[in-house]
């Protein structure tokens, strides 16, 4: 791999300014990839930053470079007692909910009644939120809160826009993406209601396929890395390569809720992604190049799950109400997550199935 020269001016970085300096910020789920990352963010911009989390998929290495600055709480959002939970919200001023029973495309669609367990954790924590005094919380949603059928076209250029899932027009036709989805969509209503009924603050941020260091390999930019990285040989792609995503770098995801979090107030969700779309199979083009390897043989696997065929997000209204741009392109992105992977990780010489469906081995 040669050397990594990233460059990136970060638009972002003075829009965000001083906002959060001496905040006291909890974050749900703090411990997980995108979580660990806005920890460290937020430490460095002087927050008092707590996390709670109950090391499901989350790790407590992903908090070393933070540790000595955080407070950290073990506990499961899904099973703990409101009264307790409001004793430890109490004091926050602003909550970035990102704990969530999740991960890739193949755990999602394998652990349907798990993901539903999101509904109880949302609605636990909005709640706590409220009865705490906590003015924000910033809910981590996703684009598969999107009907599946605007997304069901190879080579769409449809971009995704929020009104095409409006949490406020419960009258509306609504559709999402599997429970997963539903359970996204579910907490966006949640949240809006609590705005309504107890003068709660919120914002809710769609991501789109997020991907960079620490992420495990359920997710499919992981899954390749890894795959490449054991020398899989035939290497083998989940569907028939073709399907289409906007991957979206990890930092720019973290800069997006710190935005969302100093300037949406009403529910508004806002979607967090690139605008642009890579299929899969070129996308592993890309991480073979960057590697310096190559497989003799690629096999598709049409047995896998796969998700929509195309998806790729409209960020006109991040750029229009945040001032938020994207700044890493996917090869940037690449490479700063296959440097983290190769650097933190020891070959074994085969792939593990079981890493690819599961967290937690
Ligand atoms: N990674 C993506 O591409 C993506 C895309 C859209 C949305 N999201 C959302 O972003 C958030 C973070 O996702 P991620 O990819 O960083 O990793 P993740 O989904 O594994 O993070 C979830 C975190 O929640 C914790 N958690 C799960 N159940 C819990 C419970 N009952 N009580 C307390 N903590 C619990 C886990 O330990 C983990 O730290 C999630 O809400 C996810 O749904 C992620």
């Amino acid at each position: 791999m040669g050397e990594l020269k990233i460059i990136c001016p970060n638009v972002n970085e003075k829009m965000i300014n001083n906002f959060y300096e001496g905040k006291k910020v909890l974050i749900t789920g703090g411990a997980s990839f995108i979580g660990s990352h806005l920890v460290d963010k937020l430490v460095g911009l002087g927050a008092q930053v707590t996390v709670i989390d109950n090391l499901s998929s989350g790790k407590l290495e992903n908090l070393k470079e933070s540790w000595s600055m955080i407070k950290f709480i073990q506990e499961n959002l899904e099973y703990v007692k409101l009264k307790k939970l409001t004793e430890i919200f109490k004091g926050h001023e602003i909550v970035f909910h990102l704990a969530a029973t999740h991960g890739g495309r193949g755990y999602i669609h394998t652990h349907p009644a798990d993901v539903c367990s999101n509904l109880s954790i949302d609605h636990h924590v909005f709640e706590a939120s409220y009865r705490a005094g906590v003015d924000k919380v910033v809910f981590a949603s996703s684009a598969c809160v999107y009907p599946p059928k605007l997304q069901g076209k190879m080579n769409s250029n449809y971009l995704l826009k929020e009104e095409d899932t409006d949490p406020f027009k419960l009258e509306d036709y609504l559709s999402a993406d599997i429970e997963y989805g539903w359970a996204k969509l579910m907490g966006e209503i949640q949240l809006i209601a609590f705005i309504k009924q107890y003068g709660l603050k919120g914002c809710s941020t769609r991501f789109v396929t997020v991907y960079g260091p620490r992420e495990n390999e359920t997710h499919a930019i992981i899954a390749l890395i890894y795959k490449a990285f054991e020398r899989m040989d035939p290497y083998v792609i989940w569907g028939n390569g073709e399907q289409e995503r906007d991957f979206t770098y990890v930092e720019d995801i973290v800069e997006g809720m710190l935005l969302a979090g100093e300037k949406i107030h009403d529910g508004t969700p806002i979607n967090l992604g690139t605008g642009k779309r890579f299929k899969i199979k070129d996308v592993a083009n890309k991480i073979f190049d960057i590697m310096g390897w190559k497989p003799r043989k690629i096999i598709f696997d049409s047995s896998k799950p796969v998700g929509v065929i195309s998806r790729a997000l409209d960020i006109s209204r991040a750029k229009r109400l945040l001032g938020w741009t994207p700044r890493f392109s996917i090869e940037d992105g690449l490479k700063k997550t296959i440097g983290w992977y190769i650097a933190s990780h020891r070959r074994s010489g085969f792939v593990d199935e079981r890493l690819l469906m599961e967290h937690g081995w």
